[in-house]
């Protein structure tokens, strides 16, 4: 039965508590500066990256070096132009942290209808990947979310294989005899999943979206059964949720009472009738600071 732990207050406070290097994953969506003010207020973009680097300190500091740490954040628009702070964020948490930064993720999705000026509509949010130590070192699972192979893809496993290329760019060749036989070919960097699986922000609950069918995807594909993931910016709970349903062990901190609340009643399957929690009704395992 996964442990699950849900705290109220601010991340940077409470994951003081969080021992050093204990920490699976780190998956989050931080609050994006100030697109949120009427609901959950946020940080002036230029001021952005200086609060956040404590928070990424602590994230590195509790996460394994094994572990990843992983994080959904897009730069809005203004004045026309697509805001920089967040390519500063990224820089600077590889540069002043100390993170390695692995990879950056696409994850698509049904765009809002609408018509734009000079642009079209936006259907993707990027994620990007740190670790603390090398990727040849960390928690992978690479056909964890892997896709039946075509035939053809089968069939090309047989012809000769170049070696791994010695540019760094972790490629390996190929184990041949494994793919033929797993029959899954690995998923690529670019995930669709629709925004509209978010049963809890369609209710308004919670302004932000944020499908399971994403969260479900790094979980299975970066921890294994067991392992331990921290959401520091929890709202209203679905990365806990899915490690719930994965055998995950959780740790969701929430700065505001009202979403730590629908958070909680989410984990303990009451006040809001939905078809995703109905299996959730045990409660024994859930904690609340
Ligand atoms: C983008 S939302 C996350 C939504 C979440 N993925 C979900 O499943 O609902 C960001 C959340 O961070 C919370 N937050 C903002 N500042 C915080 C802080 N310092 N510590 C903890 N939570 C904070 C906000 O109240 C908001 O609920």
């Amino acid at each position: 039965m996964p442990k699950i732990e849900l705290i109220q207050g601010d991340c940077l406070e409470k994951m003081k508590d969080i021992p050093d290097g204990s920490v699976d994953m780190i998956f989050t969506s931080p609050p994006y500066a100030e697109r949120r003010k009427a609901t959950y207020g946020g940080t002036n973009e230029n001021k952005y990256v200086d609060w956040f680097l404590p928070i990424g300190s602590e994230i590195k500091r509790i996460l394994k070096p094994t572990g990843s740490f992983f994080i959904n954040i897009k730069p809005h628009t203004n004045k026309g132009e697509r805001s920089l702070y967040v390519y500063d964020l990224i820089c600077r948490l590889k540069r002043e942290t100390g993170f390695m930064f692995v990879e950056e993720y696409c994850w698509t999705k049904n765009a809002f209808p609408g018509i734009l000026k000079g642009r079209f509509k936006n259907a993707f949010e990027p994620i990007f990947h740190f670790t603390k130590n090398s990727p040849n070192e960390i928690t992978f699972n690479p056909v964890a979310c892997g896709t039946p192979m075509k035939e053809e893809s089968i069939a090309r496993t047989y012809r000769k294989q170049c070696g791994a290329p010695k540019n760094g760019s972790g490629m390996t060749g190929m184990n041949t005899t494994n793919i033929r036989n797993l029959k899954l070919a690995r998923p690529s960097n670019v995930i669709n999943v629709n925004n509209v699986s978010n049963q809890f922000s369609d209710k308004q609950l919670h302004p932000a979206t944020f499908p399971e069918g994403l969260v479900e995807f790094f979980v299975k594909s970066f921890t294994q059964e067991g392992d331990t993931v921290v959401d520091p910016f929890m709202g209203s709970g679905t990365v806990g949720i899915v490690c719930k349903k994965t055998y995950r062990n959780f740790i969701g901190i929430e700065l505001l009472p009202k979403y730590f609340q629908i958070a909680e009643k989410r984990f303990r399957g009451k006040g809001i009738k939905t078809g995703s929690i109905k299996e959730l009704k045990d409660n024994e395992c859930i904690k609340s600071i």
